[in-house]
């Protein structure tokens, strides 16, 4: 919306220019399938902070369980929903990295997720304010959230599953949620963000093996040494390939702070709940510790063994 009062500077024509420096910014990014793009309509009559942003409405969302409410289960539901309009963001600039990569505009694709780090490093740095609770306060509301879980987010699956880590049983987790299996059902089918790195690498002229782009998208990728291999160059020539060596190392970063936040979160949870069970019903921090090494673009951290002396050792 162009003229906004809270200094967005115009929005887009939905045209866009080749490729630009991200500090010329303009340019729409491409959103092709975007569910969020069905919004409700802008309210009527003079736009005010409070209606445009839908303050009244967002503040009415926080609905303690606990009786008598504990103080701090108000912490525990805003730093929730703080995560979900995050993950929401995350989900929209994810999908602007594959329209872009699909454009053949890799330097937008790159500008995407210096946004995407940005927003990674604040889950992390949001973990020690929910970390101000005591795990003794944690205990007294605990109960009443059950059987709620972390386990349910759909957002945090459907980024999951974009993002590569691609495993059909969690769709059993969101209960009675039709509409959310459906999502997610969608994107366990769809090719990942880095199948569209891989197919815009292929078209640069990369040896990207046929077999592996018209893989089983709902499977996850485990990696192949040929694609390593084709990789080898763009790693040796970094200043001749430098918009795919920089989005691979783009990659990388995402792939690293997912880990990172995974780790705060089970110390967290360590430091909450101990060795109990989640309410989810998972072992808790057993099985979130299992999750840290996860690894999303396998090829990504394979081609480092090639790049010095040595003998790979794991
Ligand atoms: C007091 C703080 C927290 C505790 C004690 C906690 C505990 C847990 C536990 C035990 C699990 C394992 C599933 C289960 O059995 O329930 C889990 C999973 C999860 N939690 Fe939390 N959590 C906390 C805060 C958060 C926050 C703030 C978020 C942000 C959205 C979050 C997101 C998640 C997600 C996405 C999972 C699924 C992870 C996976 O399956 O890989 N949690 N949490």
């Amino acid at each position: 919306m162009s003229g906004c009062p809270f200094g967005h500077g115009g929005g887009s024509d939905g045209k866009t220019s080749g490729e630009q420096p991200r500090s010329q910014g303009g340019g729409a990014v491409p959103t092709g399938h975007d569910p969020d793009k069905s919004a409700a309509p802008v309210p009527a009559g003079k736009l005010t902070y409070g209606s445009y942003l839908k303050v009244p409405e967002l503040l009415s969302l926080q609905q303690e369980q606990s009786r008598p409410v504990h103080h701090d289960e108000l912490l525990f539901i805003i730093s929730h929903q703080v995560y979900e309009l995050w993950f929401k963001q995350m989900l929209h600039e994810m999908r602007g990295v594959c329209g872009y990569l699909d454009e053949g505009r890799p330097l937008r694709a790159a500008a995407l997720f210096d946004r995407l780090h940005g927003i990674q490093n604040l889950l992390i740095q949001q973990i020690p304010v929910l970390e101000t609770m005591f795990s003794v306060d944690f205990a007294q509301f605990r109960d009443h959230l059950r059987p709620a879980s972390g386990f349910q987010s759909v957002q945090f699956r459907l980024m999951e599953f974009m993002a590569g880590h691609k495993n059909a049983k969690v769709l059993g987790l969101v209960g009675e949620d039709e509409d959310a299996r459906a999502q997610m059902a969608s994107a366990l089918a769809a090719p990942t963000m880095y199948d569209h790195l891989l197919r815009f690498m292929g078209k640069a002229g990369l040896a990207i093996p046929g077999d592996v782009l018209a893989r089983d998208f709902t499977q996850k990728y485990e990696g192949d040494e040929r694609v390593v291999q084709a990789l080898l160059p763009v790693y040796h020539d970094t200043e001749r390939y430098y918009p795919i060596f920089r989005l691979c190392e783009h990659y990388l970063e995402f792939d690293e702070r997912l880990s990172l936040w995974r780790f705060h979160h089970v110390k967290m949870v360590e430091r909450m709940i101990g060795g109990l069970g989640g309410t989810g019903g998972s072992s808790g921090a057993k099985y979130l510790q299992s999750t840290v090494a996860n690894r999303l673009f396998a090829d990504l951290w394979s081609v480092r063994d090639h790049l010095g002396g040595g003998k790979r050792t794991y």
